[in-house]
């Protein structure tokens, strides 16, 4: 009943069956490697009592994986697309190759290690449709999933759970743990293609101090460079970038700026001839330089698959190569699917050429992981190995949850991505991708004031956030719409902050156990059927339900809160519910349905402060008989792992016979 069947084929070998017990951490490899050119290989992992599957991010689609019997299946490839469609299974971004399965007794994974185009169809039975009609239930549920790659070995991996917290922590053994971000990147990012100049990003720090508005890091995109040469400044709009970035820190602030894969095929650049000189480059297929379109015209790709030419890369951002830049200066990977604008599906060919001879088909869902990997070793190399850097990947793989923060790409300023931004963050944190946003306000479109604000108020409840509008779209800083709608804004923002002790210390959990900051509901109410197919609704960590708003002139939200049993405080109005029933909640422009679970200890800051370095006093909001935990340490630095120098306070609340509360701690370690 409680098994897992596996069959695989591959050009060169016969089809087997294993079945799998209870207990078994299952490692199935087989090493055959397949000649250059397409070819292919599968299996079908049939999961005995299931009907709930989750993962394989990146998709704009629901939380819960489809039935592909009427559709196409999942595809996993990573691509540029723009604008891209919803209730989608076509490949975006990013690739995870992790199936997540749940049943009330049973959490199990299924990692399928293969970096080439990947499909995935699942079939449940019984469906949907013999559900509804009330056919006889005497069939044991089971979910068929069946996976196949182009190419490369089989490498697949059950995990056994038993439960989410458990599988969460086999899937960190394997591919790693959370990245534990510098505390400056859980505050607020204002970003926009592109802030003209540096009296202009001047101008928008201001504001946010004008209008008493939080928030960490200003962002230049690729027009701050000379002509999409990365590692430049325009000289005209940008001439004083050391200066920019010594203004910004005298606010205790950041700047991110971009840096692409693609490399301008620029003879006359010094850059680009090291790079090509060095043998840095992707080849094709007759072993010419391999030459593509992106913004800056024909362009070379960085070949980050190999470790030579990533020991090159990183030492780009050295303080002394990297002229203009200084410790403050963090990164931004994009493009690197990689997005190629004159390649077949706006990529690199599959049969360009590798490192080692490897085809692009072999890899191609690796490549932005490796730049990521490439660039995270630049800034950690830049500081002696003493600071935690910040960088924010578009690609990724399963793994680059080790390296920084991903975004879900270009989306659009309308209500339907703001809803789907959720299903999509809560696919990639079941994915081990914890450190993920969606842009704020839809970075295609101008968003109408009040999904400006709606979209503040859930972003600000999601683990990256970051305020993100392309180059035609008008100008959207939070103060442009009107004092009211700056209020909200600026009110979601502070709360934000006010529970930065609360993230920072999910993302310690992350960092040490694997369990993601952003959770579906089932992964707390494991036992809970009904939690199962949410999405419109999560966990933050253990003791906070969110609800954001994610449709218009919503009068009345419905709001779940599970487990019969538990209470739930609404965290506005400290009124306390009743588990397990809905709730109808009246809404305004400033009521975003939070609720505490009772017998929570939740660690907020007093203030909001104008930037994370003013976080100071912590507040315990304590209700009853309650526990928590409270991760410290300096917020930017590696000494936390190589001197021990955190803390780790668990807190106890009891409530005497008169009512009375006492708070205990027990320090863990400091
Ligand atoms: C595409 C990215 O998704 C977007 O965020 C960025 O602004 C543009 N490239 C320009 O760099």
């Amino acid at each position: 009943m409680d098994s897992v069947t596996l069959s695989w084929s591959s050009a060169r070998h016969r089809a087997r069956v294993w079945r799998f017990p209870r207990e078994m951490f299952v490692l199935c490899k087989c090493t055959c490697r397949a000649a250059p050119g397409p070819s292919s290989i599968g299996a079908d992992v049939c999961l005995h009592g299931f009907s709930h599957v989750y993962g394989l991010p990146e998709h704009a689609d629901s939380l819960q994986l489809r039935d592909t019997r009427d559709g196409e299946p999942y595809r996993l490839y990573n691509l540029d697309v723009f604008a891209y469609d919803l209730y989608s299974r076509r490949g975006l971004y990013g690739s995870v190759p992790l199936l997540v399965a749940h049943k009330p007794d049973r959490t199990l994974g299924v990692f399928w290690l293969n970096a080439s185009e990947t499909f995935v169809n699942i079939r449940y039975s019984p469906t949907d449709h013999q559900v509804a009609a009330a056919k006889p239930r005497s069939q044991t549920p089971e979910t068929d999933v069946h996976w196949l790659s182009e190419s490369g070995v089989m490498d697949c991996v059950v995990l056994l759970g038993p439960g989410p917290r458990q599988l969460f922590s086999q899937y960190a053994q394997l591919t790693g743990y959370q990245a534990l971000p510098p505390l400056f990147a859980l505050g607020y990012h204002q970003c926009r293609w592109n802030y003209r100049d540096e009296a202009d990003v001047k101008a928008v720090d201001a504001g946010f101090d004008r209008h008493n508005i939080p928030y960490d890091v200003i962002w230049l995109d690729i027009e701050h460079t000379d002509g999409k040469r990365y590692f430049t400044w325009d000289p005209a709009l940008f001439p004083d970038p050391v200066g920019l970035q010594r203004h910004l820190e005298t606010k205790n602030r950041k700047l991110v700026v971009i840096s692409d894969p693609h490399i301008k095929a620029d003879p006359d650049w010094s850059l680009f001839c090291e790079a090509r000189d060095g043998g840095h480059f992707v080849k094709d297929r007759e072993g010419r330089l391999y030459r593509g379109s992106c913004w800056p015209g024909e362009c070379c790709y960085v070949d980050f698959s190999s470790p030579d030419t990533r020991a090159w890369y990183s030492s780009c951002f050295g303080l002394d190569r990297y002229k203009g830049s200084t410790p403050s200066l963090h990164v931004w990977n994009d493009m690197n699917e990689p997005s190629v604008f004159d390649g077949p599906e706006q990529t690199m060919p599959k049969d360009a050429v590798h490192y080692g001879g490897w085809e692009h088909r072999e890899l191609h869902n690796l490549y932005g992981f490796y730049q990521h990997m490439a660039t995270l070793e630049g800034l950690i190399t830049r500081s002696g190995g003493s600071e935690r850097p910040f960088i924010l990947s578009r690609s990724f793989f399963a793994g680059s949850q080790r390296l920084g923060a991903v975004w879900t790409g270009d989306n659009v300023a309308s209500w339907e991505y703001l809803k789907i931004s959720i299903p999509m963050l809560l696919s990639l944190s079941v994915a081990g991708v914890a450190f993920c946003g969606a842009d704020v306000g839809g970075f295609i479109q101008d968003p109408d004031p009040e999904l400006l604000v709606r979209w503040y108020q859930a972003a600000a409840l999601q683990p990256f956030f970051r305020g993100h509008s392309a180059n035609v779209t008008k100008r959207r800083e939070p103060w442009l719409f009107g004092v009211t709608v700056t209020a909200a804004i600026r009110t979601a923002i502070q709360q934000r902050y006010c529970l930065l002790p609360y993230w920072y210390t999910l993302f310690h959990q992350a960092h040490t156990a694997g369990l993601p900051p952003l959770r579906p509901l089932w992964v707390e109410f494991s036992r809970d059927p009904s939690t199962f197919a949410v999405d419109h609704q999560y966990m933050i960590g253990g003791a906070l339900l969110a609800c954001p708003v994610t449709e218009a002139a919503l009068r009345e939200a419905q709001v779940y809160l599970p487990g019969c049993g538990e209470l739930w405080y609404d965290v506005h109005s400290a009124k306390a519910y009743e588990g397990g029933a809905t709730l109808s909640l009246p809404l305004t422009l400033d009521t975003v349905p939070v609720f505490q679970r009772g017998g929570s200890v939740v660690c907020r800051s007093t203030g909001s402060g104008s930037c994370t370095a003013e976080l100071r006093l912590l507040l315990l909001s304590l209700q009853g008989a309650a526990d928590g935990e409270l991760y410290l340490d300096d917020g930017h630095s590696f000494s936390y792992r190589d001197r021990k120098a955190f803390c780790l306070r668990s807190f106890s609340l009891m409530s005497d016979t008169n009512g009375h509360s006492d708070a205990q701690s027990s320090l863990q370690a400091v």
